[in-house]
């Protein structure tokens, strides 16, 4: 049979699109919009750079001001979902009921099934707010908590950690969450805003692409890695550990979680400072301990793979530190990166064209058919 297709394994190095949102340089460089996030993170709080993603430009103080107005608005449920978040089975893994309820939020929908532009602004806003109300309010439900309203005087990012936490932020968990969120909030065609993309291709509606983008992002080799990052942080008893740990899950050829990456060649320019944040609790014995776990595991794996840790490897550190436990960790990341995914999937909508691969046929032809009582 003749191989009329070349595949690409994994999509490697494939183009899918245009896109204009982030570039994920493999030299160790991410820009948003253009710019640097090195420059966004150090300058900017999170709600800004949501703004940056879904309408391609950087605010004027008045259209934040409305913006974080519009978020503060949408932070609630409506009952019903409250309600499911309560009744959800306490052992289902957060990611589970959280892929749930964005899809059960589409029944909810004010603009219903109106599909303009405009309805589909009004709903990447609401989504940006409701996502993390859903992650506060499973958390203290497990806790047999209740969740506070959000403060007017709190900005985006602290109410969600407020939310979650049931107390105050100080001011370094606040500038935290901030950094956290923006270092999280896009990153090109990772496998989650495909998905995302690919749902939205087909002209479904956004509810339904960022299910897609939440059950995408659950997976290990994606945002569920920092949540094996703990496991791994976990089993190793002492800093001392750490070589033979490490080296024992070499010779059985298994991966590093939290190491590697597909697009970088260097560094992830996220790592140093989610190692800054972490370095800012180091106060904290725990994270001190982690921390050193970390710096040892980080140089034995370049000294013998090569490779550098990724976005997740102290991100979970940095949400332990915050207080969040580790099967909420993807929860986090999923809160933040929902920007990322209502501003592609708008993109998507206005690209207009269908992503739709083709597969290299690699099975027979022409088999002849046995009827089920002769096989
Ligand atoms: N541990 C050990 N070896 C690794 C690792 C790792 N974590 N990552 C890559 N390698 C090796 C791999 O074995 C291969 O070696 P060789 O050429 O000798 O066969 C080489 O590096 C290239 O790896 P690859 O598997 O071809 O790379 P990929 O682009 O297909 O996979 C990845 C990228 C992120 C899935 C992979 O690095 C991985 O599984 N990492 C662990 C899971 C993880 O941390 N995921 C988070 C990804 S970044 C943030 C996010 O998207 O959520």
């Amino acid at each position: 049979m003749s191989q009329e297709k070349v595949t690409v394994r994994g999509l490697r190095d494939v183009a899918a699109a245009d896109s204009k949102l982030s570039f994920v340089d493999p030299k160790g460089l991410l820009y948003y919009l253009g710019y640097n996030i090195d420059n966004l993170v150090e300058n900017v709080i999170y709600a800004e750079v949501a703004y940056l993603l879904v309408h391609q430009r950087l605010p004027k103080k008045q259209e934040l001001e409305d913006f974080r107005s519009q978020l503060f608005l949408e932070m609630n449920l409506p009952e019903p979902i409250i309600e499911s978040i309560k009744n959800s089975p306490k052992n289902a893994h957060p990611m589970s009921i959280l892929r749930t309820e964005v899809s059960h939020l589409a029944e909810f929908d004010p603009d219903g099934n109106e599909f303009s532009p405009d309805a589909n602004l009004r709903r990447a806003t609401r989504l940006i707010a409701k996502v993390p109300t859903i992650v506060a309010t499973l958390y203290r439900s497990r806790l047999n908590r209740s969740t506070p309203e959000p403060k007017k005087e709190f900005d985006f990012a602290k109410n969600f950690l407020y939310m979650f936490k049931g107390e105050e932020p100080d001011d370094n968990e606040t500038r935290v969450i901030h950094r956290f969120m923006i270092l999280h909030a896009d990153h090109g065609f990772n496998a989650s805003t495909f998905a995302a993309r690919v749902t939205a291709s087909t002209n479904s509606d956004i509810y339904s692409a960022v299910t897609s983008a939440i059950g995408t992002l659950k997976g290990p080799l994606h945002g569920g890695a920092s949540e094996k990052v703990m496991d791994m942080l976990d089993d190793i008893n002492l800093e001392e550990e750490v070589e033979e740990y490490i080296d024992g899950l070499l010779e059985q050829n298994k991966k590093i979680m939290g190491f590697g990456h597909r697009m970088y060649k260097a560094q992830d320019p996220r790592t140093k400072h989610l190692r800054g944040i972490v370095e800012d609790f180091c106060h904290q014995d725990r994270t001190s301990d982690l921390y050193n776990k970390c710096i040892s595991i980080e140089n034995i794996v370049y000294e013998r793979k090569k490779i550098y840790p990724n976005v997740d490897f102290y991100a979970a550190v940095a949400m332990d530190a915050l207080g969040v436990p580790k099967d909420f960790f993807p929860l986090f990341f999923a809160s933040s990166r929902i920007s990322g995914w209502v501003a592609h999937i708008l993109e998507q909508y206005d690209d207009a064209v269908l992503l739709r691969p083709a597969s290299n046929y690699i099975g027979e032809l022409g088999r002849v058919f046995v009827p089920i009582n002769q096989r």
